[in-house]
């Protein structure tokens, strides 16, 4: 067989042949892997015994992946679980081969298997990827990380700071992640909620900033069930993207910032405490006050705070408006604990919800129990849908949709920002619409993981 440098010492009429071949001939240079393996690390506060984790390269979260826009991120997803996985880029607008939804988009890969992940990124933003299979497990575990896709022309700060939002449930006692991913009691209600909440992996995240600095926040919420409610102490600024799609002007932060999973969101804060002291992002839900990160603020960066910074550049197409040919589509959300779900179709079946909650099954789409056969819609490329979801459930929902960021439709008929995950209220109706204009079949589900593994799962095809 012919070597890599005899080929690439071959004649200019090998070179006129390189165009010819298919590509896989060309792929000589392996990607770079991502492992995805079992690691043990320090996650529970010290004296606490460490924890067995499933990580991307042996850490909780996987390593930044940094591209530019517009670039191509190649990697060599590597199999070294117990399990079968697969990697998902949220809020991507992607090709949908690579999407990495097992049974969907592609086979799953097993143990000692690998999957080579080659992609083009057209929009800025801040993104992240997760396992996408038995997620509310593998999620659980560690398997995910953020992917940062970089501006050509990047915002004026001084520091950037990605801060991958995240809770562990964790028996105190060994250290150990609690293995019952399947609990009926989580599935029914809000979720797998777990009892040590961490930024990047650590407890009590404390970094030193000085005063007048101006920090870009990129939060990721990778929990698989929590809502995080934020507020900031010491710290002023500005709201520049949600989703990693930029705000059409920064939005002054006045109030909560709310995460649910899978939820992104770009700050742009200022410090304002006073040096010596701390600022905080702090979180506002029950835990009120119970910090998030500490920034202890040492020196003085200037002796005044800069103006209000420049929107960031908007993202190619995501201009659309309502008129023109749209469809309109319904989604009703049931079941759960406390619903008025009695029954829906589980495998083809009128089940009663007491056969489904046996089969640890509680949640329907349109009367429907996890994956159907049939997708939601089949949609024209190009075409514009307008989907009213309607939360008939006790809970909140998180609805994330693969492959095309949506604009809310709001009460007054405007539209909200490009999002990629709506989050849903107990008993909210509210109305999406996006441009269909990435063609495959894309995952509609909830991204409380195990909601999405107990029903809360459809799909839409773009022809
Ligand atoms: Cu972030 Cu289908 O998931
Ligand atoms: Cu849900």
């Amino acid at each position: 067989m012919q070597t890599r440098r005899q080929f690439m010492a071959g004649s200019a009429a090998a070179t006129a042949l390189l165009g010819l071949l298919p590509r896989q001939a060309m792929a000589t240079i392996p990607f770079e892997t991502i492992d995805a393996m079992t690691a043990s690390v320090q996650l529970a506060p010290d004296g606490y015994p460490a924890t067995d984790i499933w990580g991307y390269g042996g850490t909780a979260p996987g390593p930044v992946l940094r591209v530019a826009q517009g670039g191509r991120l190649q990697r060599r997803l590597v199999n070294s679980l117990p399990q079968a996985s697969s990697i998902h880029w949220h809020g991507i607008r992607i090709d949908n081969a690579m999407d990495g939804v097992p049974g969907l988009t592609q086979a799953v890969v097993e143990p000692g298997d690998g999957f080579d992940y080659d992609f083009v990124l057209p929009d800025a933003g801040t993104y992240w990827y997760h396992s996408h299979n038995r997620s509310m497990e593998q999620v659980a575990r560690g398997l995910h990380g953020a992917l940062i896709v970089e501006e050509d022309t990047p915002p004026d700060i001084d520091r950037e700071e990605v801060l991958v939002l995240d809770d562990w449930l964790i028996d105190p006692e060994t250290g150990q992640i609690s293995g019952d991913f399947e609990s009926p009691q989580a599935r029914s209600h809000a979720g797998r909620l777990g009892n040590l909440v961490l930024t990047n992996g650590i407890f009590d995240k404390t970094m030193t900033v000085q005063r007048n600095e101006r920090l870009r926040l990129r939060l990721i919420n990778a929990a698989n069930a929590r809502i995080f409610v934020l507020g900031l102490f010491g710290l002023e600024g500005w709201t520049m993207a949600l989703d990693g799609m930029p705000l059409p002007a920064p939005e002054p932060l006045e109030e909560v910032v709310v995460l649910g999973p899978g939820q992104r969101a770009d700050l742009i804060v200022d410090v304002v405490a006073e040096q010596g002291s701390t600022a905080y992002l702090a979180r506002a839900d029950e835990a009120r006050g119970t910090p998030q990160v500490s920034f202890q603020v040492r020196g003085q960066a200037s002796l005044a705070r800069r103006g209000t910074p420049d929107a960031l550049p908007p993202n190619p197409g995501d201009a659309f408006n309502l008129s023109g040919d749209s469809v309109d589509l319904t989604l009703n959300m049931e079941g759960g604990a406390m619903g008025t779900l009695r029954g829906a179709m589980l495998d083809g079946e009128e089940t009663g919800f007491r056969e489904m909650a046996q089969a640890n099954q509680f949640w329907a789409f349109n009367g429907m129990v996890g994956m159907p056969d049939t997708p939601l819609a089949t949609l024209d490329r190009g075409q514009i849908a307008r989907l009213t979801i309607s939360n008939d459930t006790a809970f909140p929902h998180a609805m994330h949709l693969h492959g095309m960021h949506f604009r809310e439709v709001l009460a007054d008929g405007t539209l909200g920002p490009m999002r990629d995950t709506l989050l849903m209220d107990s008993a909210e109706r509210r109305e999406i619409a996006f441009a269909a204009d990435n063609p495959g079949d894309w995952l509609l589900h909830c991204h409380m993981l195990s909601h999405a593994a107990s029903g809360m799962m459809t799909w839409v095809r773009v022809a």
